[in-house]
């Protein structure tokens, strides 16, 4: 949560800062600000407001805008209000400081330091700032070195002291920072979607390692003050320039590029028509020996795991869990040598995600992880590690990230059926030959869009809605129903149809909005009378059947037929027309698609 940029080098750094600021918004969008500092007259200029970044751009507007040299955030509040004082960079004397992450301990170091008076904010970001300017005697490595030593929490600190002209200092304790020369100088960021279009390789700041940018170098150095190679990476994210394109918001863009990146995440996996996993080097005796599986992860990342869990138990006599990372620990999970842990996350820094595989492997288990952010913490700290091709995702909504997670599940699993013997040649055929179809039958669904649009013009007034089913469909839904609920605000519950009536029930009234997605053989006739039940008591029903499906006579609000594939694959054009269908109501609300009220992309706090 909240956005980091620094920028120092021949260019003029407002409008870099504030371009490099939108990119990274999506991270929290409560206020923003910037400081730059003049390197001929020593003046340092410091803007902040509550709000997003296009109101910080319109106070900068008639700044003289001469600096090179400059740091800037954006805020997703954690201490105190969302105010102007409260809004990043904080100064104390000659210390200008962005922070993201959480200072635990910052009330003992306000009394332990007596900075009461000095302080003008509630954060506990201006407490670093104070303890830094305390320590501060013309030496950055000292004053930085000492200060961590008094910091309990996650930190990514980058500091601008007023004298010293061009050069930012950066360090941090799990919260990311990137850096990379880019072009006309060199860039850090939080994500590296923010390091300019010119960069090409970035670096990731080790952790409690110190970060010196200049105009035209980029130094390490530990602790002890060693210089230390930087390593650097490839961006091979070129989406990343490519904006929101013709689209009003970048929601919609991401769900109409997924036939595309559910393709790029397949490409290199599947070979002469078998699934391969030589790239991602996950062993096979591992695959074949675990006797457990349990998957870690947050929001729709979680919901990923639970279509992987049908899966998995259909297939093999083997237990899965799926669990909440901020639950994981306090449930005293039972682990060993022999669990297969999965770690999903889009961007690999959720926090509660990290800090439940740090626990995991601390108790013997061996982890993969899924991850669309090359880099980022979960990737390093997992045994192994699945990419998903996505690309950049920007909407706070998740999509793109989901569909893409399906697809590395479900080769994942596939392969693992392989080399446990479940499938045989013609089995592991047939299944990939459903997996590959499911690019083409997405973009069936969103060449219907409009229809989608319609539907979701139903429900705009709604207060409550319900979204039912059973089996696969049911962890379809459950992701569904986030989706609404993040971007529509319409309180929506995803519920397994046959638990209703032991409760629920009770909430459906005349006209209430109850989405269903009929997709399994098996549960169909199930659910068709669990829809009749609530179609009894009043409720409007919406339904996304599998286009082969008879459904008698039965009437519903509305139905949208989604184009047949085998059972286990209806979940991916089922989730595009439930994403749509949020993004419709979203949209037609008038709402901000893109940054929902209260989010951030990236959540960095437990
Ligand atoms: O980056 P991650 O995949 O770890 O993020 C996990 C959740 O915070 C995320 O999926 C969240 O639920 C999305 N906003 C849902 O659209």
């Amino acid at each position: 949560m909240c956005g980091i940029v620094g920028y120092t080098g021949k260019e003029s750094v407002t409008d870099q800062l504030l371009d490099a600021l939108e990119l990274l918004e999506y991270r929290g969008y409560d206020s923003a600000g910037l400081a730059t500092l003049n390197g001929e007259t020593g003046k340092v200029k410091l803007r902040k407001c509550a709000g997003r970044v296009k109101d910080l751009r319109k106070i900068c507007r008639n700044d003289k805008k001469i600096s090179t040299c400059g740091i800037g955030h954006t805020r997703w509040a954690t201490h105190g209000g969302v105010s102007d004082e409260n809004a990043h960079p904080h100064r104390s004397g000659d210390v200008l400081l962005v922070h993201n992450g959480i200072i635990e301990n910052y009330e003992e170091l306000k009394d332990h330091f007596m900075l009461h008076k000095d302080l003008k904010s509630q954060t506990d970001t201006e407490v670093v700032a104070a303890v830094l300017n305390r320590f501060y005697q013309g030496n950055p490595h000292e004053a930085i070195c000492r200060t961590i030593k008094y910091l309990k929490g996650t930190f990514a600190l980058v500091v601008m002291f007023s004298d010293q002209p061009d050069i930012l200092y950066a360090i941090r304790n799990v919260s990311p920072i990137v850096a990379a020369y880019n072009g006309d100088g060199t860039m850090l960021a939080s994500d590296v979607v923010a390091l300019g279009a010119a960069a090409e390789k970035y670096m990731v700041v080790p952790e409690y390692m110190i970060l010196e940018l200049h105009k035209d170098e980029i130094k390490l150095f530990d602790l002890d003050g060693k210089q230390c190679e930087p390593e650097f990476m490839d961006i091979d994210w070129d989406t990343t320039r490519g904006g929101k394109g013709s689209y009003p918001f970048y929601m919609e863009k991401e769900i109409m590029e997924q036939p595309d990146a559910l393709k790029a995440t397949m490409e290199s996996r599947i070979v002469e028509g078998k699934i391969d996993l030589t790239a991602d080097a996950i062993p096979d005796e591992f695959l074949r020996d675990c006797n457990r599986i349990c998957v870690i992860a947050c929001g729709t990342a979680m919901h990923a795991g639970l279509v992987a869990k049908v899966l998995v138990q259909s297939k093999f006599n083997m237990h899965m869990n799926v669990e909440y990372a901020s639950e994981f620990m306090y449930g005293n999970p039972v682990l060993d040598e022999k669990t297969l842990v999965l770690a999903i996350s889009q961007s690999g820094e959720t926090i509660d995600t990290l800090e439940a595989l740090k626990y995991a492997r601390r108790q013997g288990a061996k982890s993969v992880a899924i991850i669309n952010v090359k880099g980022s913490s979960i990737a390093r700290e997992s045994d192994y590690v699945m990419y998903t091709a996505a690309g950049p995702e920007i909407a706070v909504a998740s999509t793109k990230a989901y569909t893409t997670q399906l697809v590395a599940l479900f080769l994942l699993v596939g392969r693992m059926a392989k080399v446990r013997g479940v499938f045989d040649e013609a089995a592991e055929k047939e299944y990939l030959e459903n997996l590959v179809e499911a690019p083409a039958k997405m973009l069936e669904v969103l060449e219907q869009k409009n229809e989608i649009h319609k539907i979701a013009r139903e429900m705009l007034d709604a207060k409550d809605a319900f979204m039912i089913g059973r089996g696969l469909d049911y962890s379809i839904l459950l992701e569904g129903a986030l989706k609404l609920k993040e971007v529509s605000y319409i309180h929506t519950e995803a519920y397994a149809s046959g638990e209703l009536k032991h409760g629920t029930i009770a909430l459906i009234t005349e006209n209430t909005p109850v989405v269903a997605t009929v997709t399994q053989t098996n549960l169909k006739d199930k659910e068709l009378s669990n829809i009749r039940e609530v179609q009894s008591r009043g409720a409007s029903v919406v339904l996304f059947v599998k286009e082969s499906f008879d459904l008698a006579d039965a009437e519903y609000a509305d139905v949208f037929a989604l184009p047949a594939m085998a059972d286990e694959f209806m979940v991916f054009p089922a989730s595009v027309a439930l994403q749509l269908l949020a993004y419709y109501v979203s949209m037609d609300k008038g709402l901000d698609v893109d940054k929902p009220r209260n989010l951030a992309k990236v959540v960095t706090v437990e």
